[in-house]
This record gives structure tokens, sequence and C-alpha cells, in this order.
């Protein structure tokens, strides 16, 4: 499969360094000065990939996605902080022949995190305990709290019923930690994923790449993608 990366930063090496691992080309990547407001995605370019990489920046990702829907490009986002003008890019994705895979988190121990944090939520509100969140990251991140820590706090709170506190460190070059608390006078429970590297969210984005080659009008978090394999069994 042929693959091109929007992006040249930390993902995106990482990224290229487990496609061609895997066997997966990388045809092309565009960093900003080659593709401002999205115009370096030319037709051209375009036909040359099977499935395309966005991972950018939040200012960034929104044009770039317009313009990958509008020309039907498979892509695969993990840009984070721009989840406010989801519903425009699901509608450019879903009225065209692309296909969209987008997550915050393209790490399946975060998935699993995802699950923990609704159970103890649901266990430990019941008894009466507080809880709170720390999310931290490696100083050049732009958005806070982060994707994953939103998506972790929308759960708990649904389930809770109460707001869940985050706070934000971002410091030296940590890949990703997510730390959640629930809290009593008597104990503390926590439950930790930390990240050790990157690798873990390019084998996720190179799987959802390999899964939505040749789709058409679909768009996909990521966990809607590992839900569907579950259901097609062993
Ligand atoms: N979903 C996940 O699993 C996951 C995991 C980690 C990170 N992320 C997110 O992924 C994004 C990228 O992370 P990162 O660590 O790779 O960030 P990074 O190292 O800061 O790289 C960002 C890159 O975006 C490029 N860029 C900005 N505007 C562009 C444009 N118009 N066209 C092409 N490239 C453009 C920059 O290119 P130049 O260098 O040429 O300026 C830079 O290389 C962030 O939003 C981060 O939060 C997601």
């Amino acid at each position: 499969m042929r693959f091109a990366i929007v992006g040249a930063g930390r993902m995106s090496r990482e990224i290229e360094a487990v496609a061609t691992s895997q066997g997966h080309p990388v045809v092309w990547r565009l960093g900003s000065a080659e593709n401002p407001h999205g115009q370096g995605l030319t037709a051209e370019r375009l036909a040359a990939a099977d499935v395309v990489f966005e991972f950018t920046t939040p200012g960034a990702a929104v044009e770039n996605l317009l313009r990958l829907a509008a020309a039907g490009a498979r892509t695969v986002c993990g840009t984070t902080g721009w989840a406010r003008d989801l519903p425009a890019v699901t509608e450019a994705f879903a009225a065209g022949p692309g296909a969209l895979v987008h997550a915050a988190n393209f790490s399946v121990g975060v998935r699993h995190f995802f699950d923990l944090a609704t159970r103890a939520a649901r266990l430990y509100s019941r008894a009466g305990y507080a809880s709170y969140l720390v999310e931290e990251h490696h100083a050049e991140k732009r958005d806070a709290p982060s994707g994953t820590a939103r998506t972790i706090a929308s759960l708990v709170e649904m389930t809770s019923g109460r707001p869940l506190p985050i706070t934000s460190v971002r410091a030296g070059t940590i890949p990703g930690t997510h730390r959640l608390v629930f809290e009593s006078p008597e104990d503390e429970i926590e439950i930790i994923h930390r990240a050790r590297s990157r690798a873990g969210f390019a084998r996720g984005a190179v799987w959802a790449a390999e899964r939505i080659a040749g789709r058409s009008g679909e768009v996909f978090e990521f966990g809607e993608l590992l839900s569907e394999l579950e259901k097609e069994g062993p």
C-alpha cells in the first residue's frame, strides 16, 4: 500500500518508520512550507497515494482535511485540538468517495484505559469517591487538556454525573501520560496509562490506514474501527 504524510514532525517520522518496516512505502511527505493552506495537496500527489496521514497542528488540520475530502482521499488524521470542526469535516468526507479515520489517540492500550475508566467511574462514584485526572505531555504540545484527557473526562462525567477536574503538565519530552485518580478519606485508586514512546500511536494509525484503504463515504473514530474488527470475530 502506498502511503503519504501531511506533517513533518515527531509523529510523521514515527509513522514513516513503522509503515516502511511493514512494507508500505511513503511516496511523499509535506511540511508546512510545502503546504500553505493545504495548497500542496495537489491532484497529482493525491493520485500517487492509497492513504494519506494527517498529523500536523490544530490550526492546519481542518483546511487539510477539507481538501483531502474534496479530493476523495482515504485519510487517517491524528491531529488533536480541532474537534469543534468535526461535524463539517464528517459531512465533507461522507459526501465524497474518500473516507476518514480520526482519533486523538491511536494507542490500543489507551482504548483499554477508556473501558477501565468507565467501569471504575461507575464503581467509585457509587461509593462516594471524588475523582480527578492529571495528563502530562512534552513541552511542545500545543493543546491542553489533551484530546485523550477530554475523552476520558466525558466518559467519567457521563458515568458519574459529576465534572472531572483535569490538570495538564507540559514539560520535557514526555510522550504522553494520563493518570485517573479516585480519592476517599481512607484510600486512593489510580489508573495510569504511560506511553513509552510514539511507536504505539504510529502502529495504531498504520493499522487504521490498512483498514480504510479503498473505502468510500465512511467516517470512523478509531474505537469504532476496532469495534468493527471485534464484531468480525476471531
Ligand atoms: N492521535 C494520536 O495518537 C497522536 C499521538 C501523538 C500526537 N498526536 C497529535 O498529532 C499532531 C502532530 O504531532 P507531532 O508530535 O508530530 O507534532 P510536531 O512534531 O510539532 O509536528 C507538527 C508538524 O506539523 C507540520 N505542519 C504544520 N502545518 C502544516 C501544513 N499546513 N502542512 C503540512 N504540515 C504542517 C509542521 O511542519 P514543519 O516542521 O515543516 O513546520 C510540523 O512538522 C499533534 O496535534 C499531536 O497532538 C496525536
